[in-house]
């Protein structure tokens, strides 16, 4: 499967539904949960506030960030893919409390009103948009004038670095073999295309401003494994 193929994506990440949440959970040794604890963390979400999470998946930044916009607010958790949407509407079945929703739809072309919410965060989104600088664009779009937001994913590496070795040792010789033991195997395979037309850092950035941003700050968590695009309208 090659990146930039949407209904490819799709079918992919319908695929890996029941075993999405197991498998980030084994095979980042728990570890994004704190990833994603450090994007809340830096993009300060208040009570009252209404948030997106793009790209919800089965929800679990969703359900995080729906704590910390209660009494008042709300999260709306929007993806493209059926079946992982239905996950997380299970998983907030079990917590009613939380003022969350759920909407199926595209990242780039979302439907939603101009200058609506207060936030957005997306985990592990950017990189399988078929074009990241549309998702940029109709983030821009949809965020009111004094919005953040957050774009948690993997830091693209130079190769031949050090840290590039690492994340190309871990993806082929940890992720890839463990996912291929579940029937996975070209799903996860997938990961390392996708992070390879992947905008660095300092590109995600630029983008971001083209887009529309006024700020954009990238910073990188997990050793420079993993990346953060903080932005602000
Ligand atoms: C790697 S998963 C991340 C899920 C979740 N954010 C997390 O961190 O656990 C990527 C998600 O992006 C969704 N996705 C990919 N392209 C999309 C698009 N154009 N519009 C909406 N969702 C999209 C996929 O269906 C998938 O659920």
């Amino acid at each position: 499967m090659k990146p930039g193929d949407s209904q490819s994506v799709e079918n992919l990440f319908n695929d890996l539904a029941p075993s999405y949440d197991l498998f980030n959970d084994l095979l980042s040794f728990g570890l994004h949960r704190v990833w994603k604890r450090q994007l809340l963390t830096w993009m300060q979400p208040i009570a009252g506030e209404n948030w997106l999470d793009v790209c919800c998946g089965t929800g679990d930044l969703a359900l995080s960030l729906a704590r910390f916009v209660r009494p008042g607010g709300t999260v709306l958790g929007i993806d493209s893919a059926a079946k992982t949407l239905e996950i997380a509407k299970k998983r907030a079945k079990k917590k009613p409390w939380l003022p969350l929703s759920w909407m199926q739809g595209d990242a780039l072309d979302t439907g939603l009103p101009d200058n609506h919410f207060d936030g957005a965060v997306m985990a592990f989104g950017l990189r399988n948009i078929v074009n990241p600088i549309d998702g940029l664009k109709e983030l821009h779009r949809i965020l009111k004038p004094d919005a953040r937001a957050g774009i948690l994913d993997f830091n693209p590496l130079i190769k031949n670095s050090l840290q590039g070795r690492f994340q190309t040792f871990y993806l082929r010789q940890v992720v890839v073999p463990l996912a291929a033991q579940a029937g996975f195997r070209d799903h996860y395979s997938y990961l390392e295309e996708s992070l390879r037309v992947f905008p660095q850092g300092s590109t995600q950035e630029s983008l971001a401003l083209e887009a529309g941003f006024k700020k954009a700050c990238h910073r990188t968590l997990a050793a420079g494994q993993m990346g953060a695009l903080l932005i602000h309208n």
